[in-house]
């Protein structure tokens, strides 16, 4: 529906003129993200219901993106977070998200990492090495406290995504393997008081269409729980990880809620019905809510060639460079049309582009490009000199808060006092 902010049942979209008018209300230059904290909302509420009023928890994933104005709404819709780095659990504590609601991944934590996740009293620290266990039960001992920790399983499973987003394979650096789970336990249990181990978790990688390859590595979690438990373990939860896919226009993917009721189902035939299962979708709850909106500067045909040079580059959005990955990029006022152009951004790398998109001739004053809502401007960098892009967050059909780009001065200090 072009020309409207559709928020239909909450899938909401951001499109056309709508965009347009919300770019001249929010008052911020280009290229600047665009997001609808209603349907983020919806998608939120939507896959909570579905884990039902138990203590089950849907921990988001953070570093999809890790914008306050975001992580309070999926935390006002009953979510929790899962954060990989110091920095994002001190933005999930500071939205207001409770410790026990918060569980923590990572493959290299620091010290300080670890003893802070110990000190704030999270639902678990995600051991993700068999070498991992003895360092975070030293820290909580140093810390004169008890950590509460889960394992994270890598359940050898390829699935058939890009392989920068497959993490579940056995080569991968997530995770410990199965076949060293059985010393995972015996590290632990050698831990004593420093250590409760008080769930499993797993994450087989990202892009999941259909819930069967996330099932499949929930099912080898399940056969570890259920083993620790019949050597008269106490475990509180599994976690399945997250990994929901989008439409990134190449067809569509099934809904989070699918994928929970998938989950629960399987826990309750795998015997471990009364354990609280944890899910950690990050994607599929922002990625379609952001657009991305970019000034068109210029253009260059030669030839058979059209090329149309934007003002959001690799720095902005990094996907299609590092994982090849297509999002829809339209004009903002008007429905895609012949021709096409070869959409570029203004970084001095060849992997700076989008790919072709229908623009229409003349090309638009500027374009949108879609479901740019995850890991967008969470990997947004300041390459070749260039600002990190404007935020704007909208709700009610309105903007509701904007936080503009901080421009390129702050960096040109900084790399001259460096
Ligand atoms: C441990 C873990 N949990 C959850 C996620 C979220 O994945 P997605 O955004 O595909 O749901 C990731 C993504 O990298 C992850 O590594």
């Amino acid at each position: 529906v072009p020309g409207y902010l559709r928020s239909a049942q909450g899938r909401a979209l951001l499109c056309g003129a709508a965009l347009g008018e919300l770019l001249t209300q929010a008052g911020v230059s280009t290229p600047a993200y665009f997001y609808d904290l209603d349907g983020i909302g919806h998608e939120t509420a939507e896959l909570v219901q579905a884990l039902g009023a138990r203590s089950h928890l849907v921990a988001y994933a953070v570093k999809a993106n890790s914008a306050g104005s975001i992580v309070r709404r999926i935390a006002r819709h009953g979510a929790g977070a899962d954060v990989v780095s110091g920095g994002e659990l001190e933005v999930a504590l500071g939205a207001g998200i409770e410790p026990r609601r918060i569980v923590m991944s990572g493959v290299a934590k620091s010290d300080t990492e670890i003893d802070r996740a110990i000190q704030a009293g999270l639902r678990a620290i995600q051991l993700e090495s068999v070498e991992e266990i003895e360092r975070v039960a030293a820290r909580a001992r140093a810390v004169g406290s008890r950590a509460r920790v889960s394992l994270r399983v890598n359940p050898g499973i390829e699935i058939d995504a890009h392989a920068h987003v497959a993490t579940g394979h056995d080569e991968a650096k997530f995770g410990i393997a199965r076949g060293d789970v059985a010393e995972a336990w015996r590290a632990i249990d050698r831990a004593g008081n420093a250590l409760e181990a008080v769930g499993v978790s797993t994450h087989v990688g990202s892009m999941l269409k259909t819930p069967e390859p996330y099932l499949e590595s929930a099912r080898v979690l399940c056969e570890v729980a259920r083993a620790r438990r019949a050597a008269g373990a106490r475990l509180e939860f599994v976690d399945f990880g997250g990994g929901f896919g989008i439409d990134y226009g190449a067809g569509p993917a099934r809904p989070p809620a699918d994928f929970a009721r998938a989950a629960l189902e399987l826990l309750d035939r795998e015997g471990l019905g009364e354990l609280d299962l944890v899910l950690e979708p990050g994607r599929a709850l922002v990625g379609a809510y952001g657009v991305l909106v970019a000034r068109v500067v210029g253009s260059k045909v030669s030839g058979a060639r059209r090329w149309a040079m934007i003002d959001a580059g690799m720095n902005d959005l990094v996907r299609p460079a590092l994982y090849g990955a297509r999002h829809r990029i339209e004009p903002l006022d008007a429905p895609p049309a012949e021709p096409l152009w070869q959409v570029v951004g203004p970084v001095c790398e060849s992997a700076d582009d989008f790919g072709e998109h229908a623009l229409g001739a003349p090309l638009p004053s500027h374009v949108a490009i879609r479901d740019a809502g995850a890991y967008g401007f969470s990997m947004a960098s300041e390459y070749n000199g260039r600002a990190l892009p404007a935020e704007v967050f909208c709700a009610d059909g309105g903007v509701k808060s904007a936080s503009p780009s901080p421009g390129a001065s702050a960096w040109v200090k900084r790399r001259l006092d460096a």
